[in-house]
């Protein structure tokens, strides 16, 4: 089943919370997910509520699965119904080994397959930074997402991206979606900054869509500091809270159900 990830070069711009949110959506709809966190911040347990995970055991990271010792099963984290996550430890030291043993890469491959055979889909969160282990995943990745903040850093960091696939031999046509972020209605930044990207896109990754912008909601902020999902059944403490959670839940299901999943 697909491998799909978000990824952009700019940190801030909302993979975590896409890719966290698109797992939890597929799993609601009875699919069984893993999300691989291969940035070792591990942020994506934070949105969910379930950090703690990531420091009461240290036999559980990623980079066990190398050992042949464990099988994921021990490894994952159940964060909700039908939906996992898997956490790393040390992403440079793991880049480093990738880079001076040809096996090791064998070895990632031979892993990432076998999560394929185990899951519905499997998901990737990416660190705005680059390694070797972010470019074979990369690599793996059936479909990337690539998320941009709709101002000038963030218009920047989808031209850095763009420039990182040439780099390093990226196939540019594995972006199947560009997906734009902070935007606002009434506001004149992020309306200018989304048609410079429509213009940018058509040249850059013409085959990749744009997909309808995501709007700034504090109410995300607000739910992710209590590690409740935008996709949780969860009664909001007030009406008007309510609201702001069912607009960006009504704007994130438009957009995952158009990604042609
Ligand atoms: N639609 C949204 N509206 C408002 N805030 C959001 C939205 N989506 C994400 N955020 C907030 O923006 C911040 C960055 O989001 P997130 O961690 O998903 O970005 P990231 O690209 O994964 O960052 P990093 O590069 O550090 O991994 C978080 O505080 C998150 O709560
Ligand atoms: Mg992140």
């Amino acid at each position: 089943m697909p491998i799909i990830s978000t990824y952009c070069k700019k940190g801030g711009v909302g993979k975590t919370t896409l890719i966290g949110y698109l797992a939890h959506y597929l799993a609601n709809q009875g699919n069984t997910v893993l999300v691989l966190s291969a940035d070792d911040q591990n942020s994506i347990f934070k949105i969910f509520g379930v950090e703690k995970f990531i420091y009461e055991r240290n036999d559980n990271y990623f980079e066990y699965l190398f050992t042949g010792q464990v099988d994921p099963k021990d490894i994952v984290c159940e964060a909700r119904i039908n939906m996992y996550l898997i956490k790393t430890l040390n992403t440079d030291r793991l880049s480093l080994t990738l880079t001076l043993e040809r096996a090791q890469e064998r070895r990632l491959r031979a892993i990432i397959d076998d999560f394929k055979d185990r899951f519905d889909y499997v998901l990737i969160d990416f660190p705005p930074s680059s390694s070797r282990l972010t470019e074979i995943l990369l690599d793996l990745s059936d479909k990337i997402m690539v998320v941009v903040g709709l101002d000038t850093l963030g218009l920047d960091g989808y031209i850095n991206t763009i420039q990182y696939f040439v780099d390093v031999e990226l196939e540019i046509n594995n972006i199947s979606h560009v997906i734009p972020t902070g935007y606002h209605p009434i506001k004149i930044a992020p309306n200018e900054a989304l048609k410079k990207l429509k213009e940018q896109v058509k040249i850059y990754t013409p085959n990749a869509i744009l997909t309808p912008p995501i709007s700034d909601k504090s109410v995300v902020k607000n739910l992710q500091s209590e590690g409740v999902s935008v996709f949780d059944d969860y009664q909001m403490p007030s009406a008007f809270h309510q609201k702001n959670r069912d607009a960006i839940k009504k704007e994130l299901t438009s957009v995952f159900s158009s990604l042609g999943l």
